[in-house]
């Protein structure tokens, strides 16, 4: 089987995400989380915390994956450099399709031998975003059906809002 990696911003990691990484990790010999350091959009957590948040929940929710790292620049260069024949990206709607369609074939003109893999979210996950999960929170909300407990603590911290 091909070696993957799963690319995102991952501010933060929420369940959506981990139900990607474990059915990945059912196809996949081989599965890397990379967590972008610089993504176009600001983020909430710095690199460092996103990577510590993500090992905590796969660790909470007992998923295991090969390695998570951090990347800086093209996601095609993280691929080439880690030796992955695989990109993995989750699907939840209609809305992802245009902006994953455009990423997806730049990748490949970038990169013509690493292939774009999608994974269909599952469909109690099909609103979640990282995004609402951060809304919710601020806002005083319980978002302990979207994260695992790590990230709703350390959401908590952030906002400064009840645990
Ligand atoms: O979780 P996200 O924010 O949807 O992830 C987006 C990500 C990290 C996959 C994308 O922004 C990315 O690949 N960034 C690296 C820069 C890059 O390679 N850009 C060209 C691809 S079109």
């Amino acid at each position: 089987m091909p070696k993957a990696l799963y690319p995102g911003s991952f501010d933060p990691i929420t369940y959506g995400h981990l139900d990607i990484i474990e059915r990945a990790e059912k196809i996949f010999d081989d599965l890397i989380v990379g967590i972008v350091e610089n993504p176009r959009k600001e983020t909430l957590f710095s690199p460092a915390e996103r990577k510590e948040l993500a090992l905590a929940a796969l660790e909470e929710e007992g998923i295991g994956v090969s390695k998570v790292i951090t990347f800086d620049g093209l996601l095609v260069n993280c691929a080439k450099s880690h030796d992955r024949e695989s990109i993995v990206r989750g699907l939840r709607a209609n809305s992802d399709f245009e902006y994953e369609f455009q990423m997806a074939l730049t990748n490949r003109d970038l990169a013509p031998n690493i292939e774009s893999v999608f994974l269909m979210t599952s469909g109690e996950y099909s609103f979640l975003s990282s995004s609402i999960v951060k809304e919710v929170k601020e806002l005083g909300g319980d978002v302990s059906t979207f994260v695992p407990r790590v990230v709703e603590k350390k959401l908590a911290e952030k906002f400064s809002v009840p645990d």
